[in-house]
This record gives C-alpha cells, sequence and structure tokens, in this order.
C-alpha cells in the first residue's frame, strides 16, 4: 500500500520514523511524499505539551474531510500521543482506525493489513521493558547526521513529564549492536552520529555505562564527530568529561536540562539536583572543557512557582550563560504526578509573562556568547544550503554553533575551516580560509552528501 507518514515531536521520535519505515518496507508497503497519493495516513505523534496535541487533532481535522472523499483511507495514530490518550482516541476520533504505541511498531503491518482489507480496527498499546528495535536496520533520510537509539524508555519520572507513561521503562541496547550500526551508517556516508535517549547518559548494558559506549562508537573509522541528546544532570561522573574532554571526535556541546534554578520547584519537580549542584556541575564541566558549549530546557510557572522562584530561575541563566535554551510555559499533562499531586496553581498571563522575561535575558546572553565567537576558526560541518540564501551553507561547529558561508566548492558532508565574522542570536556568519581548507583530510567515504 502507498503509505504517508508524517512526523511531530523530538528526534526520538524522527528516528523511530525511519524504524517504522524499514519495517513497513519490508512488507512491501512504499512510501509517498503527498497525502494526496496515500492509502494509508501514519501520524507519529508526541504528547509533551498540550500544544502538540492541539496540532495534532488540527492534522486529524484535515484527515476527516479526506476520508469523507476517500472513504477507504487508513488512518493511524503512532508514538508518544497514541500511548497516553489511547480511550481518548479510540472511542472520540471514528476516522482513527490504528492506534499503536512506541512499542508496537513491529505490529504494524498486521494493522494496516487487518484495516485495510476486512476494515478492522486495531489498537497496540503495550509497552515493553525490552524491545529496542536493535534487529531493524532504521531507512534514514539523506543528510549528514545519523540517528542513533541507544536506549528507550525513561525511570526518572520528572513529576511534570508524560515521556515515562508514552514511552515505558529505561531499557540499554547492546553496545556490540550499537557499533555495528555505527559501521553500518559510516559505510553510507554518514560523517556524524547522534546517539538518541530520553536519558541517555544512564546508558548501561551489563559492564559498559555511557563514556565506555562513546569512546567505542568514536574508534569506529570514518565516524569524525559524536553528539548525544538528552542526557540528564544527575548522570555526569567525571570519567564521562574526562573522556569527552580527551576525544577530539566526542563533540564539545552539552545540553544541560535545567528545569528550574529554584530548590523547591526543582524539589516538587522531582529533579533530583538543587540550584547549587547544578551550578557546581557546570563549573567541573567548564573546568574539564573550558571550549564547551552548554544548552539547556527551562519551564515557567511550574505549580506554585512564586516571583522568587522565577527570581532563581533568572539567577542560574545569568550566571551559567547557557549558549541556547529551549524555554517553555508548564503544561499539565494527564497521567502525571503533577497533575494528581500539585495544583497548576500559576495563572496563564503569568507563565507568559516570565515566559517573554527570560527569552529576553537569554536572547541577550546567546548573543553576546556569540559575540565573543567573531575573529575565531572553526572546523565546520557543512550540513545544507541556508533557509535565507540558498547559495549560501549552513554548517556546525563542533560545539554546535549554526554558522552559515559562502563557498562554492562545499559540499554537504565536507569539513570547511571558517573565520567568524559576525554573530546573531542564533547564528554566525563567517568566510572560509583557504589556506587551512586544503590542509584538512579527505574524507574516507566516496559519498559526498550521504545517505542511500
Ligand atoms: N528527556 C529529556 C526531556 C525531553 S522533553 C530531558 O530530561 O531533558 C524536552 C523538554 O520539554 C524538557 O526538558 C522540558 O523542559 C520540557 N517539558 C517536558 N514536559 C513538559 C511540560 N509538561 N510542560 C512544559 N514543558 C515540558
Ligand atoms: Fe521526562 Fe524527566 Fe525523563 Fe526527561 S528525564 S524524559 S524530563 S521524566
Ligand atoms: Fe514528544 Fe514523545 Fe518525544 S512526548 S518529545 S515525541 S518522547
Amino acid at each position: 500500500m502507498k503509505i504517508f507518514l508524517e512526523t511531530f515531536g523530538c528526534q526520538m521520535n524522527e528516528y523511530d520514523s525511519e524504524l517504522i519505515r524499514s519495517i513497513l518496507r519490508s512488507h512491501e508497503h512504499t512510501f509517498v511524499e503527498q497525502l494526496e497519493q496515500a492509502e494509508v495516513a501514519l501520524l507519529n505523534t508526541c504528547a509533551i505539551r498540550e500544544n502538540a496535541h492541539e496540532r495534532i487533532y488540527h492534522r486529524l481535522d484535515d484527515l476527516k474531510g479526506r476520508k469523507r472523499r476517500q472513504k477507504n483511507l487508513v488512518v493511524g495514530v503512532l508514538g508518544c500521543m497514541a500511548q497516553n490518550l489511547r480511550q481518548e482516541l479510540a472511542e472520540h476520533a471514528p476516522i482513527v482506525d490504528i492506534v499503536a504505541g512506541p512499542d508496537s511498531y513491529k505490529r504494524l503491518p498486521l494493522l494496516i493489513d487487518a484495516a485495510s482489507g476486512k476494515g478492522e480496527k486495531g489498537f497496540d498499546f503495550s509497552l515493553s521493558e525490552y524491545e529496542t528495535y536493535s534487529d531493524i536496520a532504521p531507512q534514514r533520510q539523506p543528510g549528514v547526521n545519523a540517528w542513533i537509539a541507544i536506549m528507550r524508555g525513561c525511570d526518572n519520572f520528572c513529576t511534570f513529564c508524560v515521556v515515562p507513561y508514552t514511552r515505558g521503562r529505561e531499557r540499554s541496547r547492546e553496545p556490540q549492536n550499537i557499533v555495528a550500526e555505527v559501521h553500518r551508517i559510516t559505510a553510507e556516508g554518514f560523517k556524524q552520529v547522534t546517539l538518541l535517549g530520553q536519558n541517555v547518559n544512564s546508558y548501561r548494558h551489563e559492564q559498559s555505562d555511557f563514556a565506555d559506549l562513546m569512546e567505542s562508537v568514536a574508534a569506529v573509522p570514518g565516524i569524525r564527530r559524536v553528539r548525544f541528546t538528552s542526557p540528564h544532570p544527575k548522570d555526569f561522573p567525571r570519567k564521562l568529561l574526562r573522556a569527552m574532554a580527551a576525544n577530539p571526535k566526542l563533540c564539545k556541546h552539552i545540553h544541560l536540562p535545567l528545569q528550574s534554578g529554584s530548590d523547591s520547584v526543582l524539589d516538587r519537580m522531582n529533579r533530583t539536583y538543587t540550584k547549587q549542584e547544578f551550578l557546581d556541575l557546570v563549573d567541573e564541566i567548564r573546568a574539564i572543557m573550558p571550549e564547551v558549549s552548554l544548552t539547556t530546557d527551562i519551564i515557567c510557572g511550574f505549580c506554585g512557582e512564586t516571583d522568587a522562584d522565577f527570581a532563581d530561575t533568572l539567577e542560574v541563566v545569568r550566571r551559567v550563560e547557557f549558549d541556547s535554551a529551549f524555554m517553555f510555559k508548564y503544561s499539565q499533562r494527564q497521567q502525571t504526578i503533577a497533575e494528581r499531586k500539585f495544583a497548576d496553581d500559576v495563572p496563564e498571563a503569568i507563565k507568559t509573562q516570565r515566559l517573554m522575561q527570560l527569552i529576553d535575558v537569554q536572547r541577550e546572553i546567546s548573543r553576546q556568547r556569540n559575540v565573543n565567537e567573531v575573529g575565531k576558526v572553526y572546523e565546520v560541518l557543512v550540513e545544507e544550503p541556508s533557509k535565507k540564501n540558498s547559495r549560501e551553507w549552513l554548517g556546525r561547529t563542533d560545539h554546535y554553533k549554526g554558522v552559515v558561508f559562502f563557498d562554492e566548492a562545499a559540499q554537504p558532508g565536507d569539513f570547511v575551516s571558517v573565520r567568524i565574522n559576525a554573530a546573531g542570536t542564533n547564528t554566525l556568519r563567517g568566510t572560509v580560509e583557504r589556506q587551512s581548507r586544503r590542509r584538512l583530510p579527505v574524507m574516507a567515504s566516496p559519498v559526498n552528501c550521504c545517505g542511500p
């Protein structure tokens, strides 16, 4: 059948969509770019905040109209929202034929056959303690970076977060199996790998911890850069920081979610660290890797957050000077501990006001940190044409700064030496250093622009 697959949410969902493509192609299904050409429409969904749900309900409204014109269109809702709202979707969205959670993708061929052949509705939301899809080779989209999920699920139960309920218990893949996948992606021409997990640095398989795994992945010939996301601040032993500092392939960028700078809010969030412990960790990271860039996630207006709590968050943000941040208003989620235990009592207007203030403070810090880069020369991995001007390239430094530059000879996947000469809040601009460009090693891979 012809399948249209649309992905919402985080990189883990992008990766899962690559798994879904692989599973369905091996059952003779094909994929189409336009919904109009599809016999099956699958939405791989996110549940992290209310606006994620709204986007998907909106999409389902579109599909309702389409199904009126195309009666045999099969509609499937997959992923985190499917897991989280299974009852509601099954009962209230009559146009939905298939609902499947993140551990049920191997059953999709059966569910699609039943829905298209016999018109049977199919729901599968069993969460597994073992499923890691390590036997499936994902069908990646062409690009420079390949994602690899090294673990799935989350056992942290931050009180605001729905992920432990949508993705189940933490489980890690065998290191040998991950390294074999890294060999495969280098053969396909990818230069960079990003190791993925909801709580990536709590990876453990028998005697191997996350630092061991990073070293094994970096040792694969052809891999030039290794990144990871998202870690939790509680799992940064010195061994991991030393390994990152010592190995030039392990990128000097850490996404370190703060969530809040107030001890009482952190405690209610069950983040398991205090403001001081977070600041100490930042100091330790910077002492071991002075060139590191730090990015973060912050929530404004969590249950019971006072002006003084929010002032603590601003203080940490000013002290740490993150390179950039994702900032959100708290959005109460069904099933979470916060929903059961605390009142969502910060008025919407205050949440918005705090978010705006935080964004203003962080924007100025991001701009200033970028201004500090002017005059420096970085090795930039070329990713894609710049969105604003397709004659220019967008690439990234080792420490994850986006750089826009012009170079007629460059191709995605090349490493180019760029001198930074201007800085905005989100990106840097630079010019290619011709001299150092020639000295860069020639890539081992015969493919320049990656991917199958
Ligand atoms: N595993 C990752 C988080 C994934 S969700 C980690 O621990 O860092 C990405 C971000 O969404 C979180 O870091 C948090 O800042 C935000 N988030 C999660 N649940 C939220 C909620 N209920 N309301 C608002 N933001 C939320
Ligand atoms: Fe959610 Fe916390 Fe797990 Fe991240 S660590 S996925 S925020 S429960
Ligand atoms: Fe969303 Fe699920 Fe990712 S809730 S952020 S798609 S883990």
